[in-house]
């Protein structure tokens, strides 16, 4: 028997369950038109977790599925062993699961702190507590709580955003390219942040079109392509499958050296490695 728990920032699953498990998702927007095809994502309890795959491939859509907000027409999506298909969305934020959309994320006319107070509406006496563990993985935002969210920089919004979806103690953060439209140096502070979430006990779902800065810090990572699961496996391991490469990461290192060359001098000779030996 236990007598005190210690507070931890998350619920976790029966062991051996994974805390998220879609299977075979068939989803879509129109009738008769499925955009997710039989789409598949495990979820285990801690980890982090990446969708990348190239544009219109259904990963918002597939997030969109998880959190209620596309109708999943067939297969199984399961939180902690427990059915959830089709749930709405405050109900899912009920069982602790939290989302942040890519675009208009913060409410633009409430202050910083309205935004988090947004975030518990369900359980407002959780605020000041929510407030103070949250503000700790923030602490950017401590001295700007009374600002508007529409006076905020882009990384500033997302930030608020995440932290809004952290309020209600979501044992699962599903995150829509929080890096999108971000400066290269706001991005690597919106990757920084994600693993932060993560290792203070989230288990997160992050959807990429920086898909070799999400492998880099995923656990495992997804790779989706016309609704389907097409790779998956560790972070590392598909940022250096030459498939996954080809596919799906654009261009090969020694390429990009080619087109920049190319780019600077036209007619710059290629460096060896592109060379192809003279048969
Ligand atoms: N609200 C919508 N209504 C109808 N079709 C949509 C809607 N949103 C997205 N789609 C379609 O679903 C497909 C997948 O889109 P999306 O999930 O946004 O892809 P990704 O996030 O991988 O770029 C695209 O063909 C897109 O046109
Ligand atoms: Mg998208």
């Amino acid at each position: 028997m236990t007598e005190t728990a210690a507070p931890t920032l998350h619920r976790g699953a029966p062991a051996g369950e994974p805390l998220l498990h879609a299977d075979a998702l068939v989803a879509g927007y129109l009738p008769g038109v499925n955009i997710l095809n039989e789409c598949s994502l495990v979820l285990h309890p801690g980890e982090l977790v990446g969708i990348i795959g190239p544009n219109g491939a259904g990963k918002s859509t597939l997030l969109k599925a998880l959190f209620g907000l596309v109708q999943i027409r067939e297969g199984s999506l399961r939180l902690a062993g427990e059915e959830i298909s089709n749930l709405r969305a405050d109900a899912l934020v009920q069982r602790g699961v939290g989302f942040v959309p890519q675009t208009n994320n913060v409410f633009p006319s409430l202050t910083i702190e309205e935004n988090l107070q947004m975030g518990v509406y369900q359980t407002p006496h959780k605020f000041a507590e929510r407030l103070e563990v949250v503000l700790s993985l923030f602490p950017e935002l401590t001295n700007r709580r009374k600002q508007r969210a529409g006076a905020l920089s882009g990384g500033e919004r997302q930030m608020v955003a995440m932290a809004r979806a952290l309020m209600p103690e979501p044992s699962v953060l599903l995150l829509d390219e929080p890096s999108a439209g971000l400066s290269p140096v706001r991005q690597d502070e919106a990757f920084l942040r994600t693993r932060r979430i993560n290792k203070a006990g989230v288990s997160v779902v992050i959807v990429e079109q920086n898909a070799r800065r999400a492998l880099q810090i995923c656990d495992r990572a997804y790779v989706l392509d016309q609704g389907r699961n097409a790779y998956s496996g560790p972070g590392r391991e598909l940022m250096h499958d030459p498939k996954v490469i080809e596919l799906y990461l654009g261009t090969l290192a020694t390429d990009v050296d080619a087109a920049r060359a190319a780019e600077q001098g036209r007619g710059a000779t290629p460096t060896t490695d592109e060379v192809s030996p003279s048969a």
